[in-house]
């Protein structure tokens, strides 16, 4: 069973010398926790994929505590003059923070943290314990979300515990993720700059550094990267997605406890429910939860995740989620909705 840490100096650097010594320390970000190993050893690497019982062709992102240390794991020589300005931009604007960058990776790099691609995902967190554990490590750090394969990314140490306590071996709990989605990956190896997955760091903050970006609608377009095979980040409990104020009151057939239904904000959750005893006067209301009760993006991104496994651990069976507006962190939410739609699962 993993050994729960806290986040005291000693404890960090307790996790940082396992690293160094090829064991996983699920750690905190600011978007979600993270299973990290020595990105620089193909064991610890293997040992993350076993974890999570992940395909080996899902390519990990590696963490560095410091902008200096991204010419050791990309190789930024093999980008145009132009690119590499737009790569120093936003970095020096937008790290520590939630956005990966998809460039050439450095040989030193193995193939099995990158799938065997010519590129390399990099971040730079903006959660102090994820800095502090990376410098102390001195090594970069390969971290998926550390979650099993296609199940909900964990936002609470407890979640980690929860789902992959038998197979790391030290959780730094660090509290709740701020932010509470992964981050933004936006590759920088191709001719057109392209946000590869929506993520904790807007599109709108993005384009305003470097202009206009190119994004992939996950609904018409074939999946190149994993992260945006359907079901990805599911929740046991079988999910529908409705527009915004459209989850119909009429699908009330199964017994309630087994019912949730999930608003974007108060506002929407009040005008349902009136809307449910209307039509159904001698019923009881299902179980409801709302994102964000102050109508805030940010407030309903870094709940998310947080309130699916809550409903997963009530043994909800059937969750009724609409969608939430399409701006800020937005798309974010609703790709992560939209790759949780689906049956019901086996519970994991
Ligand atoms: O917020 C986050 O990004 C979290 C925290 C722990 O940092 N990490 C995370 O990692 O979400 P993971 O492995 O669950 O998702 C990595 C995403 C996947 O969608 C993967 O396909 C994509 O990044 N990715 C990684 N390397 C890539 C590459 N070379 N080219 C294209 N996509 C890549
Ligand atoms: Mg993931």
């Amino acid at each position: 069973m993993a050994i729960l840490l806290s986040t005291v100096a000693e404890d960090i650097e307790r996790a940082a010398r396992a690293i160094r010594e090829g064991k996983l320390v699920a750690f905190p970000t600011e978007t979600v926790y993270g299973l990290g190993g020595q990105a620089t050893n193909t064991a610890a690497l293997a040992r993350i994929f076993e974890a999570k019982r992940r395909p080996s062709f899902d390519p990990l992102i590696v963490h560095i505590a410091e902008k200096e240390k991204l010419s050791e794991v990309a190789a930024l020589s093999l980008l145009s003059e132009e690119r590499r300005n737009l790569v120093q931009r936003l970095a020096e604007n937008l790290w520590p923070g939630p956005l990966t960058l998809i460039l050439p990776k450095q040989n030193s790099i193995p193939d099995l943290a990158t799938s065997g691609l010519a590129t390399v995902a990099v971040r730079l967190p903006a959660h102090p314990v994820a800095r502090d554990l990376i410098r102390r490590a001195g090594v970069p750090v390969a971290a998926p979300s550390a979650n099993p394969f296609g199940y909900l990314s964990p936002t609470k140490a407890e979640h980690v515990l929860k789902q992959l306590g038998d197979r790391v071996d030290f959780i730094i709990d660090g509290g709740k993720c701020e932010v509470g989605v992964e981050s933004t990956v936006l590759d920088l190896s191709g001719d057109t700059i392209t946000i590869m997955r929506p993520g904790g760091l807007s599109r709108e903050r993005i384009e305003s550094l470097i202009g206009p970006v190119s994004h992939i609608d996950r609904t018409t377009s074939h999946p190149t990267a994993p992260g945006q095979l359907p079901s990805h980040y599911a929740p046991r409990a079988a999910l529908s997605l409705y527009p915004l104020g459209a989850i119909p009151v009429a699908i009330t057939e199964l017994p309630q406890q087994q019912l949730a239904c999930l608003f974007f904000d108060e506002k929407s959750r009040s005008r349902w429910l009136a809307d449910f005893s209307r039509a159904f006067p001698a019923k009881d209301a299902p179980l409801t939860r709302v994102l964000t009760p102050t109508s805030s993006l940010l407030e309903a991104a870094a709940n998310l995740f947080d309130i699916l496994h809550e409903l997963d651990a009530l043994g909800v069976d059937q969750i009724l989620a609409e969608r939430v507006p399409d701006r800020d962190l937005g798309p974010a939410i609703n790709d992560r909705l939209y790759k949780a739609r689906g049956e019901a699962k086996e519970s994991r």
